[in-house]
């Protein structure tokens, strides 16, 4: 790829420590304990959560009875990690370290998980062959990624028709939540490939209670809002982002309630 993929990461690291996102993980959660479940993160398993951020899947990975290492680019993340580990007395590996380039032998682990992560690595092929390559004979492999027709995928569409355009080699991290992208990923891998349409609802006080939020909490609005605001092209954003959550908007009463739309696929690797 000519892109400086370099670059790039030391971008995503400055966009991800932007904001308070320990506060944002709180609202996909729900989508660690889907993964951590539908794994098999039980006793006597070694599990890699890999972009594992704050370390909600670590987190309930540990709880269950796995033993677990989280792995991430962004060192303030981890820090909130080690934080949660400590406090719960969970003994987790977290190590600051990059998706296309897992800093462990073939075949290290039983489980590989990734929720709303892998799915940024700008070489989506370098980063699913890192998944399959890290894990064992038999293992499964757990991916949750946003759909591009979901709230989400489609909200990072409206953001990108505002700012500069990313170089043309990059795929869309949302690709990953297209199941026939996901399954072409892993098509080398030899495994049993299971794609599954899910949602997590995100449910705020008002759209605009929930955008302001954005702008304060979320790296990347907090960026978009930091490039635009300056040149007085930021409004213009904003009100392409209400027209979306007015759309998709389910709640009645003022409030704003929305599904969002994710794709769960769970690879089983041949034993
Ligand atoms: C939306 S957050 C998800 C974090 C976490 N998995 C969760 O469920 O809250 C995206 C995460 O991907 C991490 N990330 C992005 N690119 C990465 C890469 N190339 N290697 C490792 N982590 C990466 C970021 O640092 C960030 O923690």
């Amino acid at each position: 790829m000519s892109v400086d993929v370099e670059a790039i990461k030391q971008g995503h690291r400055a966009m991800w420590t932007a904001g308070d996102y320990p506060t944002i993980a709180k609202r996909i959660e729900s989508v660690a304990g889907v993964l951590v479940e539908r794994v098999g993160a039980t006793g006597g398993v070694d599990l890699l959560d890999v972009a594992t951020g704050t370390g909600n899947v670590a987190m309930l990975a540990a709880g269950a009875g796995a033993s677990v290492t989280g792995l991430d680019l962004t060192p303030a993340l981890l820090e909130v990690a080690r934080r949660r580990a400590a406090e719960a007395g969970a003994q987790i590996e977290l190590i600051e370290g990059d998706a296309e380039q897992l800093p462990f032998p073939d075949g290290s682990f039983d489980r590989v998980t990734s929720c709303f992560g892998v799915m940024f690595a700008p070489r989506q092929e370098v980063a699913a062959r890192e998944l399959v390559r890290v894990a064992r004979p038999g293992a499964r492999i757990a991916v949750a990624a946003w759909t591009p027709e979901g709230f989400v995928g489609r909200s990072f569409r409206v953001s990108a028709g505002h700012l500069p355009p990313p170089p043309p080699e990059l795929k869309p991290p949302v690709l990953w939540g297209q199941e026939d992208h996901v399954r072409a990923l892993f098509a080398n891998s030899g495994g049993e490939v299971t794609c599954e349409r899910r949602t997590v609802r995100f449910e705020g006080a008002s759209i605009a209670a929930w955008l302001d939020e954005d702008e304060k909490l979320l790296g990347p609005a907090v960026m978009a809002k930091a490039a635009l605001e300056p040149q007085g092209l930021y409004e213009p954003l904003r009100e392409d982002m209400v027209s979306l959550y007015e759309e998709v908007n389910e709640a009645d009463d003022g409030g704003f309630r929305t599904e969002a739309e994710y794709l769960l696929t769970l690879v089983q690797l041949p034993a």
